[in-house]
């Protein structure tokens, strides 16, 4: 089972293993198919602002910036060795992106900083509240109509991908994988205030059905339409922003 760090679970479970992820994935996950097609789902254009919620190695990072060089790239990972594999991959191959040690269910970045929020391979990671709580931060950061893009293991959708999903729940903790393969995910992001939630494609792999889904924060939400209910006065306390900082090392 993962060794479960101070806040986080390193990218294959244990320290040791870290400059083994990228061969790994690229060979069992069909890597580059479903980080491209998550790319097409968000319909980036060049003057969005992204932000790769852990974003391990930077490989999805260096694919947003191949599709545009103005756009702002910001990933985030609570793991120190990872992100300084994606340093080195982003100086290798030129490219600007920033990184952010922090962990995903305390953000250190401003309320509606972003246009889509991605995020690969990192909720199985975490525990249910964890989820909970890392998908209010998302939701927090994105801008109203901003997007969240996710891909992540999905409910199994045939009998061999349930057996092979089986080492995926045994290295990853089945606990903490529950939520991924029950196919709850949908719901958790819709109770964050989510809506238009979708499941946009399935790709079969080693470790059985990796899932892609989409999420948009509304235009209004809840909160905002409450403080509107609100005398002038009071709404005015209610809603200001937290103006949180934002430590960006490129
Ligand atoms: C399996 S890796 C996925 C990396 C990358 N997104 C990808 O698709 O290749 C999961 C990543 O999530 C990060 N992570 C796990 N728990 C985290 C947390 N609580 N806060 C921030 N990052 C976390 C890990 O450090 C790791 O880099």
């Amino acid at each position: 089972m993962g060794h479960k760090k101070a806040g986080y679970v390193p990218a294959l479970g244990w320290d040791l293993l870290t400059p083994l992820y990228d061969p790994l994935v690229r060979l069992t996950t069909r890597e580059m198919s479903f980080k491209n097609r998550l790319l097409d789902e968000a319909g980036i254009d060049d003057t969005a602002r992204i932000l790769d919620v852990g974003c391990g190695t930077g490989t999805l990072l260096l694919l947003v910036r191949r599709r545009s060089k103005s756009l702002l790239a910001v990933g985030l990972d609570g793991d120190v060795s990872v992100l300084r594999i994606a340093r080195s991959k982003a100086h290798r191959h030129a490219e600007k992106i920033a990184l952010v040690q922090a962990f995903c269910f305390d953000m250190p970045l401003a309320d509606d900083a972003f246009d889509r929020v991605l995020s690969s391979l990192m909720l199985h990671h975490l525990t249910r509240s964890e989820k909970v709580r890392t998908l209010q931060e998302i939701f927090r950061v994105l801008r109203p109509g901003g997007e969240l893009h996710v891909a992540d293991w999905g409910r199994p959708h045939n009998l061999l991908m349930r057996m092979l999903a089986f080492s995926v729940r045994l290295g990853d903790s089945f606990a903490r994988t529950a939520d991924n393969v029950k196919g709850r995910l949908p719901a958790l992001f819709r109770d964050a205030g989510f809506e238009k939630v979708s499941e946009t494609a399935r790709f079969a792999t080693l470790f059985g059905t990796l899932s892609l889904y989409k999420a948009r924060k509304p235009l209004t939400t809840a909160a905002q339409r409450h403080a509107d209910s609100m005398p002038a006065q009071l709404a005015d306390r209610r809603m200001r922003p937290a103006h949180r900082s934002c430590p960006l090392n490129a």
